[in-house]
């Protein structure tokens, strides 16, 4: 697993965001259209997995698949796989990343005691508890298997890798809930383990897959640094996003006192924030004044600036694949995830 830079001398150390290179203005329609049908068979696939003899399961998984959700881990899946050169059929290796995701998210409004997900009162909510909590185990499990079958040693192996990161990422994040002094690279570490890993994971699998361990690797970086990018990007949705953009209301991550990139730029930013959420969670009638208070202080357009310098480093790392549109859609998606707040 690749480390983390450190961060300490402000958030990035790099080129400044002028010096970046421009998105490529390809649209994110022709990325999908590119791996259409694969993604059409694979989300006809994925009802199958999610089969088991014990009809709750399938009842529970289906609740939160069906939702919608933008499929962002197959199509990557896909992407990657054919950028490597990956010939046959992806369908059951492109759910694999979706399976993990669902089972990841099901744990998660579980941990966070989230009302909604993907526009629906969550799981939890629904259905209770521990029978989530085991469907959960349910998706985790099937998506190891998958793995094993469809993508070998190295992708199973690495998949492994990548579930004991985002277990270990969540524990890391309930353990600092609440703590206004979380330091960037604790929270950087959250981020690269509970969302880059999987993200990492889908981008390289079909090159492992393969055997071309040069190429998998590098798209693991690239998956890496944009999965980075993904969920700080994410994390700005709470400050600005609509809920048709995150399936959430507005202001989720505040009213918890979650610490992510946004609040903690803003916090050193307006040192008195701080202190007022010190006193405790805040009520919901003072989110919008603090979310205002937030975007006023320039956090969020930091934060971005921050995500967009881990896209730009990321697509160095697909110079170690042939030139092609597929490797030209990991690019357009790439820029994309954080350019969708725009
Ligand atoms: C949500 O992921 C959880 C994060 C890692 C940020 P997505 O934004 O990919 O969620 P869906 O699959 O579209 O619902
Ligand atoms: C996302 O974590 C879930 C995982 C990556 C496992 P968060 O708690 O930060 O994301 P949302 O806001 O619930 O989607
Ligand atoms: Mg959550
Ligand atoms: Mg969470």
């Amino acid at each position: 697993m690749h480390a983390l830079r450190p961060v300490p001398t402000g958030l990035h150390a790099s080129a400044p965001l002028s010096a970046l290179p421009e998105p490529t203005g390809a649209d994110l329609a022709s990325v999908f259209a590119r791996v259409g049908p694969e993604l059409a068979a694979a989300e006809e696939a994925l009802g199958s997995l999610l089969h088991s003899t014990v009809p709750a399961v399938p009842a529970i998984a289906r609740y939160l698949a069906d939702a919608g959700g933008k499929r962002l881990r197959p199509l990557l899946t896909a992407l990657g796989a054919r950028a490597a050169g990956h010939p046959g059929d992806l369908r059951r290796l492109m759910c694999v990343g979706e399976l993990l995701h669902l089972g990841s998210l099901l744990h998660d409004d579980v941990v966070d005691d989230a009302a909604e997900r993907r526009g629906r009162p969550s799981a939890q909510k629904v259905y209770g508890n521990p029978a989530v909590i085991l469907t959960g185990d349910f998706c985790l499990a099937r998506a190891v298997l998958l793995a094993a079958e469809e993508g070998g040693f190295r992708a199973v192996t690495e998949l492994g890798r990548t579930v004991t990161a985002m277990a270990e990422g969540e524990v890391l994040q309930l353990l600092n809930a609440g703590n206004l002094d979380l330091d960037l690279e604790t929270y950087l570490e959250v981020v690269d383990k509970k969302s880059a890993a999987l993200i990492a994971w889908c981008a390289a699998a079909g090159a492992w897959a393969q055997g071309e361990d040069a190429m998998g690797d590098a798209l693991q970086r690239f998956g890496r640094e944009v999965g980075v990018a993904f969920q700080v990007t994410d994390d700005v949705l709470d400050y600005v996003g609509e809920k048709r953009m995150t399936g959430k209301r507005r202001g989720q991550d505040l009213a918890e006192r979650k610490l992510t990139l946004p609040l903690v730029l803003a916090m050193q930013r307006v040192p008195e924030l701080r202190q007022r959420l010190q006193k405790g969670p805040p009520s919901p009638e003072r989110i919008p004044a603090l979310i205002a208070e937030v975007r006023a202080s320039g956090a969020c357009d930091d934060a971005l600036d921050f995500a967009r310098h881990r896209v730009h480093d990321g697509i160095q790392a697909l110079d170690a694949l042939p030139d092609g549109p597929h490797r030209d859609g990991l690019l357009t998606l790439a820029w994309h995830l954080v350019d969708r707040v725009a």
